[in-house]
């Protein structure tokens, strides 16, 4: 495969003693996080450093974080703590960290004070400026904290080494102005943003040529695309204009939406297009009116499940997922047997469950009813355990029928395995020639699980 930005030509750099510097970016969070390292490790290649897998190897560490919970934070200070052995070994080490972590500024303060080792903190509305943040680091030879309190103008054609595949992620926006009030995100990656749609589109035609089988668009709210720009732009005439898109593209997904601005217009569209994949995640987050209404989400339990009834109708083999907070400040169980009354009407093909977690400067951290932690891991539980066994009861309805799936690659658990995905977004496992990565074939469903499906090629 022919990837244009994974063989951007780069004038290698050496320390004094001829050595090649090598960088390693270590990443946490979500797509747009992954997203913005390709970003990183494109500039630091251009700068001349070469990618590691090796700690030990590197001369500059970045750590592009997440804050969406506690647990998430907890994992980037035990990196941080790590690296401090390889610093002291290694003292010309570059450690620098930036992401959603570091732009609370309170966070920042106490990297700074804890983890000297960390040189380098700069924000999420900065990257392009990592190039700069490294000169002046390294002439200076003194931390630098350099972190944007707001957003600048999006910055198009920034260098980008993406990660090797047959799927690529595309951001079609930043920020979000929704503010549920549990989501520490609007504060640290601020107010919505829209790419021009002509830079979307000639990206994709790139990567289309490049080879690239998939694209998977991103967003905080991709329903909300086009809002900031000129009237007549949004979501769904976007997706119309990737449809159009030719050179070996199959399949084009999108992440993440919201069900209040999930319009017919926009289910109209992925109907009857071709590539838009049949996989929508709908992230719900509760089901009793009372919290959805203290999340400031927009709508109600009736009002999700009259979306869900007209994607239902519109489009009769989709899959749905979604996402669920337990535990909300003042969730009592009547508001929690709503939550599994919802999951039970609904039928999720999938769910992303997760114990709600003060995030501090958001209204929730603030709400005096929280919810004790006994009880927030009960109703986890009984969550998890329900929707375990309904993605399981509707796994077992694709015995026997084929699908189209994209052999993605293969398999980490077991290597004799190609992992390959149906449009619906199922993960199914086969036994194949690695040639046949990159491939759309047709697979019979052999045997079924609660997280992925088996199949053969035929
Ligand atoms: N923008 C997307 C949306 O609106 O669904 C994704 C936002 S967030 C990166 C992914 C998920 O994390 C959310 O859908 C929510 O379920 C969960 N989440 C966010 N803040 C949380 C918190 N304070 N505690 C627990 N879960 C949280
Ligand atoms: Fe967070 Fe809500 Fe924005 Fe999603 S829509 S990022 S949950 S504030
Ligand atoms: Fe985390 Fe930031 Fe994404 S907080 S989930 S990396 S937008």
């Amino acid at each position: 495969m022919n990837k244009r930005d994974n063989k951007m030509d780069n004038q290698d750099i050496v320390n004094q003693d001829g050595k090649r510097l090598h960088y390693q970016i270590l990443t946490f969070g979500c797509q747009m996080n992954e997203r913005d390292s390709e970003i990183l490790a494109g500039q630091l290649h251009e700068m001349g450093y070469t990618r590691t897998g090796d700690l030990e190897e590197s001369d500059i560490i970045i750590l592009n974080t997440c804050c969406v919970r506690e647990t998430a934070e907890n994992k980037v200070w035990g990196r941080i703590g790590e690296l401090k052995a390889l610093k002291s070994r290694k003292p010309e080490l570059i450690i620098g960290i930036c992401g959603c972590m570091t732009q609370q500024a309170e966070t920042a303060k106490k990297i700074r004070h804890r983890a000297p080792h960390v040189e380098l903190i700069f924000g999420t509305h900065n990257i392009h400026q990592l190039p700069e943040l490294i000169g002046k680091l390294m002439e200076e030879r003194k931390a630098i904290i350099d972190i944007w309190e707001t957003e600048g103008d999006i910055v198009e054609n920034l260098p980008s080494k993406r990660v090797e595949g047959v799927k690529a992620y595309v951001s079609i926006m930043y920020g979000c102005n929704n503010f549920c009030t549990y989501c520490i995100v609007p504060y640290v990656r601020g107010r919505e943003r829209s790419r021009r749609p002509a830079d979307i589109i000639a990206e994709v035609e790139g990567l289309a040529e490049e080879g690239y089988k998939e694209v998977m668009l991103l967003g905080q709210n991709v329903n909300s695309y086009g809002k900031d720009l000129d009237p007549g732009v949004d979501f769904a005439g976007l997706l119309e204009d990737l449809d159009r898109v030719n050179g070996g593209l199959a399949r084009i997904r999108y992440m993440t939406s919201h069900p209040r601005d999930f319009t017919d217009r926009l289910i109209d569209v992925i109907s009857s297009s071709e590539k838009v994949c049949e996989h929508f995640h709908l992230p719900v987050q509760a089901g009793g009116n009372s919290v959805l209404k203290r999340m400031n989400r927009g709508y109600t339990k009736e009002t999700y499940l009259k979306l869900v009834e007209k994607i239902r109708i519109r489009v009769p083999h989709a899959s749905i997922t979604t996402d669920l907070i337990v535990g909300f400040p003042g969730e009592t169980e009547d508001d929690f047997a709503e939550t599994m009354d919802l999951i039970e009407k609904v039928r999720f093909d999938a769910a992303f469950t997760f114990v709600y977690n003060k995030r501090s400067g958001t209204p929730a951290a603030e709400m005096s009813d929280q919810v004790p932690a006994e009880t927030k891991s009960e109703r986890i539980q009984k969550l998890i355990q329900r929707q375990n066994a309904i993605s399981h009861e509707k796994n077992l309805v694709e015995l026997g029928r084929t699908h189209e799936v994209l052999v993605e690659g293969v398999n980490r658990a077991d290597p004799s395995f190609l992992e390959a995905r149906t449009r619906t977004n199922k993960l199914v496992l086969l036994k194949g020639d690695r040639d046949m990565i990159g491939e759309m074939v047709k697979a019979r469903i052999t045997e079924t699980g609660t997280w992925h499906l088996d199949g053969e090629i035929i």
